[in-house]
């Protein structure tokens, strides 16, 4: 990873991966006026993805939610550049690819510092041809097979000590292969002991829960018994 310091930002960025002005790269006109921009997913704000060399990455912009989150969308409290949102979630992503789990790889985040706020932003790698479970589900149920290496992958998560605090269906992805992959780590962090780690799985079963009536998603309790036998299985 590098460091850029550029005025009242700092951009850190793998120049591996990053084949572009890492200042340039968190604003969407660059990429729009360069059709650049291959497509978009709605999440709290909007999820751009976007044409680097060889690859594709998904830019998102950090924002609140909640009724806080009407009135400062997007600026927090500065306190130290380490411990920026996206400083962290680049930081975390990193942690959890060197220990084997499937997460997107971090290309470049950035933090912009105003007065005692800034904005942030990341620039991740974009799964291909995946989608999330939300999106699968409500097209057709799926087999106790993919639910089994859905907890498997939850599994490796908790064994490198990361608590997802947001661990929900709409952040967990599935590709052609189906092949499991978990995103969105945005106030996540590493933390020790195992007491977490019940109420991470209690609020993925909620958001199953919620979808059912939400979206109609194809989805029973049976399934869940599938998750938790891969989950427990190593
Ligand atoms: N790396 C990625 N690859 C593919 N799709 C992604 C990726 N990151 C985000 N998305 C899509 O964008 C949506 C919103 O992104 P997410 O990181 O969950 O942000 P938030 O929920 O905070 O808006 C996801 O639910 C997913 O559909
Ligand atoms: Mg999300």
């Amino acid at each position: 990873m590098e460091t850029l310091r550029n005025g009242t930002q700092v951009v850190w960025f793998d120049p591996k991966l990053l084949n572009v002005p890492p200042d340039m790269c968190f604003e969407a006109p660059y990429w729009l006026v360069q059709n650049k921009v291959t497509g978009s997913a709605k999440g709290r704000g909007t999820t751009w993805f976007v044409q680097l060399d060889g690859l594709q990455a998904a830019l998102r912009h950090y924002r609140r939610g909640g009724l806080f989150g009407k009135l400062v969308k997007d600026q927090y409290w500065f306190s130290g550049w380490e411990n920026t949102r996206s400083y962290q979630e680049y930081q975390l992503l990193q942690h959890l690819r060197e220990k084997g789990v499937n997460v997107p790889r971090p290309i470049a985040a950035q933090a912009d510092k105003f007065g005692p706020f800034y904005s942030a932003d990341l620039l991740s790698e974009r799964i291909p041809n995946a989608k999330d479970l939300v999106d699968t589900l409500q097209q057709a149920p799926l087999s106790a097979e993919v639910y089994y290496s859905i907890g498997q992958q939850i599994h490796k998560l908790h064994q490198a000590q990361v608590n997802h605090t947001d661990l929900n269906i709409h952040n967990l992805l599935l590709d052609i292969e189906n092949k499991v992959w978990i995103i969105d780590f945005d106030k996540c962090y590493e933390q020790s002991g195992d007491d977490w780690k019940q109420g991470n799985l209690e609020r993925l079963k909620r958001s199953f829960h919620k979808e059912v009536k939400r979206f109609a998603i194809h989805w029973q309790e049976s399934d869940w018994h599938s998750l938790l036998s891969g989950y427990h299985s190593t």
